[in-house]
């Protein structure tokens, strides 16, 4: 305990402050009006999905002393284990990263599997450090075209099973098909307001009806989620990277989306069945 106070301090004082960009990111603090929209997710029935977290000092050191995540940290993104030690998300949620992936900003990240609930105690939640981004080279982030990346953990997680992913060669466009998202949403309790896993139905879309509804093609590389109700949801930055799941397997990564998940803008995912084979390159 002592030395975790000194160690504390310690990189309190000497942690180099995040790049501009990344604290513009960060700026955006949970957000308590946020309405709740979805199911929470009942603890264990997506382990392998997960939270990004990145922490401005790198202050990690109490975890295991108070069983809670406290000071600066803060979640970026959802994500998805899809071996032992990679994590599946978008590029968008680690691009303040670009270009400085060797640095100390890496060693600031936190990967949270099995957890619902944010800043809290989640017996069995296993975190890794991360050792390794690697974008899609054809990323762009204006257009968010092939926003995909995958982080390498330092842990071997052996204790949780990777979400599946299409299988190999398929060619299912899933259009008709019942899907569930999971994203990161605001819960408030009397005391408390932190972050919680929520599950939401969705249904696929055809590409082509999903352009019409934008009024722009939406790249074949893309998959179109819509939820199906009139009510819009106020999905936040730190939702996407999160999965789109069909029959137990994840076929899409949260992207963008205008109005997100509004009826009349469906969301839209990078489509996996289309990367799989640099999703075997990049995580050997
Ligand atoms: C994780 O597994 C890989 C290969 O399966 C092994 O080379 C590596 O040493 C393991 N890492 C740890 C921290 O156990
Ligand atoms: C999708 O879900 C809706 C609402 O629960 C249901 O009515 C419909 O039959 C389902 N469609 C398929 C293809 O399973």
């Amino acid at each position: 305990m002592q030395s975790n106070i000194v160690i504390w301090l310690l990189a309190f004082v000497v942690s180099p402050l995040p790049s501009m960009e990344a604290r513009k990111r960060l700026a955006d603090d949970d957000d308590a009006s946020e309405s709740l929209i979805g199911t929470p997710a009942r603890r264990g029935a997506f382990p392998n999905v997960a939270s990004i977290f990145y922490f401005f000092f790198g202050l990690f050191v109490f975890y295991f002393t108070l069983g809670a995540i406290l000071f600066d940290g803060r979640q970026i993104c959802g994500t998805t284990l899809i071996d032992t030690n990679h994590v599946l998300t978008g590029a968008d949620c680690v691009s303040f990263l670009f270009g400085a992936e060797k640095s100390s900003d890496l060693t600031k990240l936190r990967v949270y599997l099995n957890t619902v609930a944010l800043k809290t105690y989640n017996p069995g939640a296993v975190i890794s450090n991360v050792l390794r981004i690697k974008f899609h080279e054809l990323y762009d982030r204006k257009t968010k075209a092939n926003n995909i990346a995958v982080l390498t953990l330092e842990t071997n997680v052996t204790t949780l099973y990777p979400l599946s992913l299409p299988m190999d060669g398929t060619a299912a466009e899933y259009v008709g098909k019942n899907g569930t998202i999971l994203r990161w949403g605001t819960a408030k309790s009397a005391t408390t307001t932190h972050k919680i896993l929520l599950q939401a139905p969705v249904s696929i879309i055809s590409n082509s009806e999903c352009s019409s509804k934008y009024g722009f093609k939406i790249a074949d590389n893309s998959l179109c989620a819509s939820s199906g109700s009139q009510e819009g949801i106020n999905c936040q930055d730190d939702s996407n990277g999160g999965p789109v799941i069909v029959e137990g397997r994840q076929v899409g990564i949260m992207s963008w989306g205008k109005g997100c998940m509004d009826f009349n803008y469906p969301g839209i995912y990078m489509r996996i069945t289309s990367f799989m084979d640099w999703i075997k390159v990049n995580t050997v």
